[in-house]
Formats: structure tokens, sequence, C-alpha cells
């Protein structure tokens, strides 16, 4: 393979690209030769979108958000992030462009401390100092991981590692950010700090991909959806457009968050909103009830 030419930086990057990434038609086969993961995924996110990704057990999302950072390359189609065509480019390579945060955090998870574990990711980029602290700093606030900082990040409970895991990739403050089921196994307060994770991201223009079956996480905070099933894009919409879809969630074996389903079932039929939230809903029925009144 011919040699690539030297990257960008981020930020040349991302101003020179139209999109964030694009995807045209790619299918991976996994070097077993048995598994067809991708068969002809097409897919294109603006820059500061905030995209969630559902489908199945086994449908192809890990497998889409790996080609998206460069750990594996499409046998066929393309995969586009800020401009960057990865084939043939490292995952070092694209780890200042697009953050990657794994399903299992015992896969990403290497240093000896909580802290060594944060500083590493933007170290490898080139950040020091002032800088590094203070991005440090910043994310052991956010995450709340002050009473474990000085822990082996084997040591802390699974909900506290997969937040380490969460935080030592957005220290590197990537334009792009993956993650990749970031509620599994996580209790209510841990899940609302990711659910407020992504809006923060979102407001700063950072493009966050979310591979999640945690419906009203979704629900409540992406504006856009796709489904995938058997290793290819079959819906690609709002989230209230999604999950009001029952045939759609039927095919898919998903379920619509239960406020939504209560929505369907009650308000819906009688021109209210498809809600996405409890809010949304109470704010329905509190109307209908002091209008009766
Ligand atoms: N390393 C691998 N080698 C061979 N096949 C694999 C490998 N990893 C995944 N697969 C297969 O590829 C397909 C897509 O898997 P993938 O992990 O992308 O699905 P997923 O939608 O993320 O599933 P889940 O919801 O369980 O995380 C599945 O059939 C899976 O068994
Ligand atoms: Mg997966």
């Amino acid at each position: 393979m011919a040699k690539k030419s030297p990257l960008p930086t981020p930020a040349d990057a991302r101003a020179a690209s139209q999109h964030a990434i694009v995807v045209s038609d790619a299918r991976y086969v996994y070097p077993n030769g048995k598994v067809v993961a991708l068969n002809g995924v097409s897919v294109t996110v603006d820059h500061g979108e905030l995209l969630g990704i559902i489908g199945q057990n086994g449908s192809g999302k890990t497998t889409l958000t790996k080609l998206l950072n460069g750990l594996l390359q499409p046998s066929s189609g393309t995969v586009v992030v800020n401009g960057i065509e990865t084939t043939g480019r490292t995952v070092q390579e694209m780890s200042a462009h697009i953050g990657y945060v794994f399903q299992n955090p015992n896969h990403q998870l290497f240093a000896r401390t909580v802290q060594a574990e944060l500083e590493f990711g933007p170290t490898n980029i080139g950040i020091e100092g002032e800088e590094l602290a203070e991005r440090v700093a910043r994310a052991v606030e956010f995450f709340g991981l002050q009473d474990v900082i000085e822990e082996h990040p084997y040591r802390v409970s699974f909900p506290i590692r997969k937040l380490v895991g969460i935080a030592s990739i957005v220290t590197m403050e990537p334009s792009i950010l993956i993650l990749d089921e970031p509620s599994t196994g996580q209790d209510h307060q841990t899940t609302s700090i990711i659910n407020h994770l992504m809006r923060k991201l979102a407001e700063q223009g950072t493009t966050v991909v979310c591979v999640s079956h945690d419906m009203p996480l979704l629900a409540d905070v992406v504006e856009r959806v796709i489904v995938m099933k058997d290793a290819q894009i079959i819906a690609d919409a709002s989230p209230r457009e999604v999950f009001a879809d029952k045939p759609l969630m039927a095919r898919t074996n998903l379920q619509a968050p239960q406020i939504t389903e209560i929505a369907l079932q009650t308000v819906v039929p009688l021109g209210g909103p498809i809600a996405l939230t409890p809010a949304e809903l109470a704010a329905d029925l509190g109307a209908r009830l002091s209008s009766k009144g």
C-alpha cells in the first residue's frame, strides 16, 4: 500500500470536512469468514449531531463503531471521519480525531491508577503541564472520581470502572466521541452522569454517537436514531418516529421506552404527544386534567 500523507491536526481536519462521519456502502466480514457483520451500511453524521444506534444483539452495532475509529477496516466500501479515510490509518492516528469508549472497560483500561488512566490519552496526543492537570481535574469533578483517583482501575466497582473508561477518553477532548453501551450496568446516579455528559458535549459542538439498549436514555438525549438489524441499517429517524413505529420495534425485538408506550396507548389517540420522557407525558396529562376541572 502507498504510504499515506501525514494527517492534518484534528481542529484543521474538522474545519475542512463537510461532515463528521461518512460511511459509504461498508461491508465487514470477520476474518473467520463466517460472519458478515455489516452488509452495505451507509450513514452520514453531521458535526455536532447526537446520534443513537439501536438494534438487537449481534446486529452489527459494535462492528460499525469499530470501523469508525479504525479498529476494524471495511472489507469493502469506505469510512471517512473528519474528512480522513480510515483505510490504511492506524488506531493511534485516528484516536486524536475520534474518541472511542469500549462496551467493556476491561478491554480499555491498563494503567496502574485511575489518575494515570485519565492522563494517558491526552499525554499521548501531546497535552502536558497545566493543560493536562486541568483536563484531568475537570474529568474527576464531572464524573465524581475524587475518592478513587489513587485506586487501581480494576479495584473499583464495575460501574465506576466504566465511568473511568469514559472519562479517560473525554480528557482527550475529541471532536467525535463514540460510546458503546455506556449505561449498561449503571445505576440511576451514574446513568444520569452519562446523560449530562452527552448533553454537555453536544452543547460544546462535539459529535456524539451512542450505541445503547437503554431506550429511556436515548429518548431523553439523542436527536436521531439509527436502527440496525442483520448487519444493515433499517431505519434512520428521530427518536419519536422510531419509538412510535410499532412494527419496526417488533421486527427488531426492541421496546420503546415505557413512557412512550403509555403515551401511545392513552394520550396519542386523543391528539396528545408521543411522549419520550415522563415530564412530557405529565405535562400533557396535567393540561388535560386541569381543562376538565
Ligand atoms: N471477533 C469476532 N469474530 C467473529 N464474529 C464476530 C466477532 N465479533 C462479533 N462477531 C459477530 O458479528 C456480528 C455483529 O456483532 P456486533 O458485536 O457488532 O453486534 P452488536 O450489535 O454490537 O451486538 P450486542 O448488542 O450484543 O453488543 C454478530 O453475529 C457477532 O457474533
Ligand atoms: Mg455491541
